[in-house]
């Protein structure tokens, strides 16, 4: 495999609206992101994405884009824009930004031209396509909810919207279109944009034939899923796309992708890959159910276990995955893996050393470094997110109580991870001295960067540690490039993996303890050191708990060790 610049890089996802506020609108800004700049780079954070900061209706959040060349105003200036790339610059450090092109906003002057004329040329710009008897083409279903089609006003045609009926998909059929989305990426990049996100990208390529599908629920409709799936050919134009513009810019490109054909792996994330990494969704994809939230499967240890080590194994030669435990899309890492028992800072700090130290680029979400946990709501009416709103519906509608319903949205919810930020136990958790925009968690009081701070044995510190010893320029290579090598596989409710440097035989053994009860391992090589330890057990880290080639470790134990 070819070396690149960002094989060694931790990077780190920012909710720009929920980050900090710094004007006191309940927004979070981008001078809010200025001002944590160094906190993040203590925290050894090499790459900062954003989720989306460009003009939008905020309908989906932002994921919805008005204007690609637009700064929102909820979050600041093109100046300020350009405040936060020198000084990221400064300290070393990377922006990467949100691309989302499988569709924009309803409100984008191509679709608002669309629909002035909607025999011209802008709506050759998105898939206007006659109905059949009087009703949409087909009975694809958006990921929101309701039919994907939405009628075009004055016609008999509809456009396509895999998402909210305010985001219509792009044509990427369409020539221009291609070229218009090339010309944007370039004029970010110009500016110093080390790379991008890629938003929802398996969407871009459609069966143009918009056929329909047996029905997978009581609506008449089934999954968009199907007509992507059926769809051919996503690979000639994502080549294109890298070779338009990434490509020229050495830049760092991570794909948001679902439903990609095995096969593909190597097209898309290999040596010259469409992308240079995209995340690992295997541990997410678990909990999805059949018919939505209400049938949503809970985590269960071997599992969730087993899709992450099958990850790790099929990127062997390939490339890198890019390791996550949540981002803004999904709940909070800590109450969805760890169980009852383990929902505390031992467990927190467990979690994170199996993830950080897997094989790929680790992605931090705001927040995860100090152990923020899904917030408890009392009504609906309390959730802002579309996606919420929907499947509380459809729970609703299969049967569920309203109390039943709302327990899917406290374990599944897009809104647990977009809680704002937890700086501090003051006012609003620091967040904002006005009205934040989502309610902040309550237990911002227990849970928050200041306390966490100077407390020798936080989470946030040691989150620190741990991605500082994955950067020591002795462990660096064997973190970065090293074989992931399951171990102890039979070891009830033991995560554990080694990663071993073939060319200089450096050997490092990760082993975490899930379970409720003490597990017992024989450690066949020599121990030469523990270079962490979650408890920071005094025998642990001097090695002395090591006793004829065993060690013991208590539940929510976990330890690294040089072998
Ligand atoms: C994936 C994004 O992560 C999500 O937040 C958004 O709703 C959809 N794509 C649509 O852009």
């Amino acid at each position: 495999m070819q070396k690149k610049w960002w094989n060694d890089k931790v990077a780190y996802q920012i909710y720009p609206k929920s980050f900090c506020d710094t004007n006191g609108d309940g927004i979070g800004d981008l001078r809010g992101v200025i001002s944590k700049l160094d906190y993040l780079k203590e925290l050894g954070i090499d790459i900062v994405w954003l989720s989306p900061i460009y003009q939008s209706p905020f309908v989906d959040q932002g994921y919805d884009i008005s204007d690609y060349y637009k700064i929102a105003e909820e979050f600041g200036t093109m100046e300020e824009f350009d405040e936060l790339l020198a000084e990221a610059k400064k300290r070393d450090m990377y922006i990467v930004m949100d691309l989302v092109v499988n569709h924009c906003s309803d409100k984008h002057e191509w679709f608002q031209k669309a629909l002035e004329d909607p025999d011209g040329e802008y709506a050759d710009y998105f898939y206007f396509v006659k109905g059949k008897d009087g009703k949409a083409p087909s009975n694809a279903r958006g990921y929101f909810g309701g039919s994907a089609w939405e009628p075009v006003p004055g016609t008999d045609k509809y456009y396509l919207h895999m998402f909210a009926k305010e985001q219509p998909d792009l044509n990427w059929e369409n020539p221009t279109v291609r070229q218009k989305i090339y010309e944007m990426v370039n004029w970010w990049l110009d500016k110093g944009l080390a790379g991008f996100r890629i938003d929802a990208i398996i969407n871009i390529k459609k069966d143009l034939a918009f056929p329909s599908f047996e029905p997978d629920g009581p609506d008449g409709l089934v999954s968009g899923v199907k007509m992507i799936e059926s769809a051919q050919g996503i690979g000639e134009f994502l080549e294109e796309l890298k070779q338009e513009t990434f490509e020229k810019y050495d830049a760092f490109t991570v794909g948001e992708v679902f439903n990609m054909k095995e096969e593909e792996l190597a097209e898309f994330v290999g040596d010259d890959g469409h992308f240079s990494t995209m995340f690992d969704f295997s541990a997410h994809e678990l909990t999805f159910g059949e018919h939505g939230w209400y049938d949503a499967k809970p985590i269960e240890f071997n599992s969730w276990k087993d899709i992450i080590f099958t990850s790790q194994k099929k990127m062997e030669n390939v490339g890198f995955l890019a390791n996550i435990i949540e981002n803004h899309d999904e709940p909070r890492g800590a109450s969805r893996y760890l169980q009852e028992h383990a929902q505390n800072d031992k467990g927190k700090k467990m979690l994170a050393t199996t993830s950080v130290l897997l094989r790929g680029i680790p992605f931090l979400f705001q927040g995860q470094e100090i152990g923020m946990t899904n917030c408890k709501r009392e009504h609906i009416s309390e959730y802002n997110d579309i996606n919420t709103i929907d499947q509380y519906q459809v729970a609703l509608e299969a049967g569920l109580s309203e109390e039943e319903a709302l327990k899917c949205c406290y374990e599944n919810s897009r809104d647990n991870a977009r809680t704002p930020m937890q700086w501090s136990d003051g006012d609003n958790a620091g967040f904002t001295t006005g009205t934040p925009w989502l309610a902040v968690n309550a237990n911002y009081k227990q849970i928050n960067v200041a306390e966490q701070e100077n407390r020798e044995d936080s989470v946030l510190n040691y989150y620190r540690e741990l991605i500082a010893l994955r950067k020591k320029e002795e462990y660096k290579d064997t973190f970065t490039y090293g074989e992931f090598v399951p171990a102890y596989e039979t070891e009830k409710d033991l995560f554990a993996y080694m990663r071993v440097d073939k060319e200089s035989g450096q050997k490092i053994l990760i082993a975490a303890n899930f379970g409720k009860e003490p597990c017992t391992i024989t450690l066949e090589d020599g121990v030469k050191q523990v270079l962490l330890s979650n408890l920071a057990k005094e025998e642990m880290v001097s090695g002395e708990a090591v006793k004829n080639h065993k060690i013991t470790l208590e539940s929510c134990e976990s330890v690294v060790i040089l072998l």
